[in-house]
């Protein structure tokens, strides 16, 4: 699996934990910065990381802002990009397998580094349903 990742000054931090961890997993990250506490502008980490998952170049991707919601704003603005806020472990594998979100967005002013780990592990370790109801609302989105 491979997973691109971005985040803006707020979720500088706690991306480094979650890239650690996925490594750990032996999961290939592209780390689309930004790549310190500096301010800077959500948008641009947002777009890098949908333009690495609706390309098909990554299997996933994750955005953490300060609250996930600029992030998942924005990245949900791009086509092909279902992006869901998930700050609990059921929204994570419900997502998964009724939305087939291809980015979780979380929130580092949020949630603590421990829950965003799991929240991460059950997004990537949940599948598509390809129930034929979830498959026919995903595509009713456009
Ligand atoms: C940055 O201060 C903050 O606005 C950003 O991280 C995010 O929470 C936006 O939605």
């Amino acid at each position: 699996m491979k997973i691109a990742i971005g985040c803006d000054h707020g979720g500088f931090e706690l991306k480094a934990l979650v890239i650690n961890h996925l490594e750990k997993r032996g999961i290939e990250v592209i780390d689309k910065g930004t790549y310190s506490t500096a301010s800077c502008d959500y948008p641009v980490y947002a777009k890098a990381v949908t333009a690495e998952v609706a390309g098909k170049n990554v299997d996933l991707g994750i955005l953490i802002c300060g609250t996930g919601i600029g992030m998942s704003m924005c990245a949900n603005k791009e086509e092909g990009i279902r992006a869901a806020l998930c700050h609990d472990i059921f929204s994570a594998k419900a997502t998964r397998e009724h939305n087939n979100a291809n980015i979780l967005c979380m929130g580092a002013r949020v949630v603590g580094p421990g829950l965003a780990l799991m929240i991460v592990d059950d997004f990537i370790d949940t599948p598509f349903s390809n129930d034929e109801r979830h498959i026919r609302r995903i595509e009713m989105f456009s």
